[in-house]
């Protein structure tokens, strides 16, 4: 009678045992919201992202991945901010490859080594100011993913050889700004916190639309590195600005030669406190080139000052510009002077 009793019992127990056994295989060893730091390797496929076959565990260090549930044991509310990000959005519901099914460990790498001991940084990949992971290696995290494309010329940028991260402009943890992961509110925020003078600059006088929004320093520079310098989104200065304004592309019967060089004789593309972007007011900017040959040869003299008994045209309003109208170029057949 005990007999029969205790093997009944031991069939019942081993009958629990496997009932228990079956149900964890397709969840998580942490239920419950134990973080437990202890890890068998031969029982972790329980994570979702082992069910691809196609890549086997990262084998460097022995580390392998662990799974996005067990980071939220820990990280609950990074998960919570980082679930509302464009990578979430892709990475949970519509992974392209076995990479993007791995959720946080897709950019932070197999994180069994730090499940096991977090106080040691060196044994995460991680980007955040206390990160112990080399600057390059970071990136290359960042890059195994979004080569080419507009980072064609990364390696060896202006940005590149002064050791800025992505991390340095993005931050994927949460949305900061509408569109481009950026760390800022807005591109231009997130290019102001290294770039003071530029700041400076477009709250000057004379500035393009950009603190008020109609346009950002992308739209001129490719922050990730261009073939022409600084970091220029086209293949000349005036290849760039011909984008937004056309008009002064020509063809023109008469060009004036400094505006077919360079916009840059005579403009500041950030900012100026001469009127319409002038590097130099004028006529002294006409005249760094141009001496008064041409005209009278008269002497320009305190009375010839716009208040004077005898204004000189030269010295009033548009100076030059009130004969010398189009000073970008003419295609009038008698505007070789630019005067129409
Ligand atoms: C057992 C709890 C635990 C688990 C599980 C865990 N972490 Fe951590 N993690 C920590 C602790 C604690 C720190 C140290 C925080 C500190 O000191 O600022 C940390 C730090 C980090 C850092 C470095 C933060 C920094 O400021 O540079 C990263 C990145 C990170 N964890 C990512 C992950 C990822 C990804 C996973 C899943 C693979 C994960 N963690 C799982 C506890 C955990
Ligand atoms: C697309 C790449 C990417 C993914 C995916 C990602 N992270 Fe991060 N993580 C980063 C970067 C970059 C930073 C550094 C942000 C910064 O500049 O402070 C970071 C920072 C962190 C930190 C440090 C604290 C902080 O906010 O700076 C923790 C902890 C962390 N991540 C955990 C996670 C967890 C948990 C997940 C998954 C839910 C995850 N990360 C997914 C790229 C990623
Ligand atoms: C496993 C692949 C993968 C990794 C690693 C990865 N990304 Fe992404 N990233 C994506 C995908 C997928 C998208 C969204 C779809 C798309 O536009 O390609 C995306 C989108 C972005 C966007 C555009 C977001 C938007 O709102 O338009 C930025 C910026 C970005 N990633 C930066 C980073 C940075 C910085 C890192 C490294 C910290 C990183 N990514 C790591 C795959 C990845
Ligand atoms: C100096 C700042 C800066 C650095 C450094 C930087 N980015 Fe960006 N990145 C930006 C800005 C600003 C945008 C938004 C551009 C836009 O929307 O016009 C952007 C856009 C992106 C996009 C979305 C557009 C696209 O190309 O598909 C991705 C992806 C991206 N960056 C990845 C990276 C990666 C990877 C790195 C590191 C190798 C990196 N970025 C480094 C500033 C930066
Ligand atoms: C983390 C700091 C940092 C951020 C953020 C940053 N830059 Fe830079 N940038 C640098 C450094 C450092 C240099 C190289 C030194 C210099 O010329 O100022 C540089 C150089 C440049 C140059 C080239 C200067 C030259 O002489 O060739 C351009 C253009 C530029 N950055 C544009 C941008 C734009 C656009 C953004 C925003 C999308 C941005 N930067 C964000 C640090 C930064
Ligand atoms: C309308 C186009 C345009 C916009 C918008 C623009 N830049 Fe520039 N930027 C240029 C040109 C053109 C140069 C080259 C100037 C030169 O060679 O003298 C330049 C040069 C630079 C340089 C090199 C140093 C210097 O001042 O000559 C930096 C750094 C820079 N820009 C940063 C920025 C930042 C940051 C923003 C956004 C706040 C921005 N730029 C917006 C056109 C632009
Ligand atoms: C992304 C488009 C864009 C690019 C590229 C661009 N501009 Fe502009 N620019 C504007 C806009 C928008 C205005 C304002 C027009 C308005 O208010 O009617 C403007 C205004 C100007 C003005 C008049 C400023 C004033 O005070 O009235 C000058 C001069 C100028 N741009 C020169 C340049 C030069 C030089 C370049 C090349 C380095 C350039 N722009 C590139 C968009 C652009
Ligand atoms: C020789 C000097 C000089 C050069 C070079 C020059 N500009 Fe100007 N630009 C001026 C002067 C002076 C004004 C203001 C008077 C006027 O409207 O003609 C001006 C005004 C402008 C304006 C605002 C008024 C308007 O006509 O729309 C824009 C935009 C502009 N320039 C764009 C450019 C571009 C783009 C280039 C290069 C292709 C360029 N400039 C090259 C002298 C120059
Ligand atoms: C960076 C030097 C430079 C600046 C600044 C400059 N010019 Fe010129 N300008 C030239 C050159 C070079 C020519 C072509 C001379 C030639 O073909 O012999 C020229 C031609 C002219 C001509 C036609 C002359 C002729 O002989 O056909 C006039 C008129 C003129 N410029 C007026 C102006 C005015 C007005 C300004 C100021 C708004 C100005 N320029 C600014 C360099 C400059
Ligand atoms: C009152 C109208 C007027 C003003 C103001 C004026 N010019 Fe002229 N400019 C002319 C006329 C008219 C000619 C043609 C003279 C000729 O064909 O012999 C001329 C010719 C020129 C020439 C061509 C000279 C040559 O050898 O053929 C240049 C360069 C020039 N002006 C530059 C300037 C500069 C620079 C200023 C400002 C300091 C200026 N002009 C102001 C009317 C003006």
């Amino acid at each position: 009678m005990t007999i029969r009793f205790r093997f009944l019992s031991l069939i019942a127990i081993a009958l629990v045992a496997l009932l228990a056994r079956g149900a964890s295989a397709d969840s998580s060893p942490f239920q419950g919201g134990l973080p437990l730091p202890v890890f068998d390797t031969a029982s972790a496929p329980a994570t979702p992202a082992q069910a691809t076959p196609a890549t086997p565990p990262q084998k460097d260090d022995g580390r392998f991945y662990v799974g996005q549930e067990t980071c939220s044991t820990c990280h609950q509310q990074e998960a919570g901010n980082w679930a509302h990000t464009a990578h979430a959005k892709v990475f949970n519901l519509h992974p392209r490859d076995a990479k993007e099914e791995k959720n946080c460990e897709a950019c932070h790498g197999p994180g069994s080594a730090h499940v096991e001991d977090p106080s040691d940084f060196t044994k995460i990949i991680s980007f955040s100011h206390k990160s112990k992971t080399p600057i390059a290696e970071q990136n290359e995290q960042c890059l195994s993913c979004h080569k080419g494309g507009q980072r064609i010329f990364w390696h060896d940028s202006i940005h590149d050889q002064n050791k800025l991260a992505c991390s340095d402009c993005h931050n994927p943890m949460g949305t900061f700004a509408a569109h481009g992961l950026t760390a800022r509110e807005s591109i231009s925020q997130t290019c102001f916190s290294c770039h003071k003078e530029q700041h400076a600059d477009f709250a000057k006088r004379s500035h393009m639309p950009l603190l008020e929004g109609k346009i950002t320093c992308t739209d001129c520079h490719n922050p990730h590195g261009s073939a022409t310098a600084p970091l220029l989104k086209a293949d000349s200065v005036n290849e760039l600005c011909y984008t937004c304004h056309a008009d002064k592309r020509g063809p023109f019967l008469f060009e004036h030669a400094p505006v077919h060089e360079s916009c840059l004789n005579c403009h500041s593309p950030h900012g100026s406190n001469f009127e319409n972007l002038l590097t130099t007011p004028r006529p002294v900017l006409c005249q760094q080139c141009h001496s008064q040959d041409g005209h009278p040869a008269q002497l320009l003299t305190k009375g010839n000052l716009p208040h004077g008994p005898m204004p000189d045209p030269r010295l009033i309003s548009t100076s030059c510009q009130t004969c010398h109208v189009n000073i970008h170029g003419s295609n009038d057949p008698s505007g070789s002077r630019f005067e129409r």
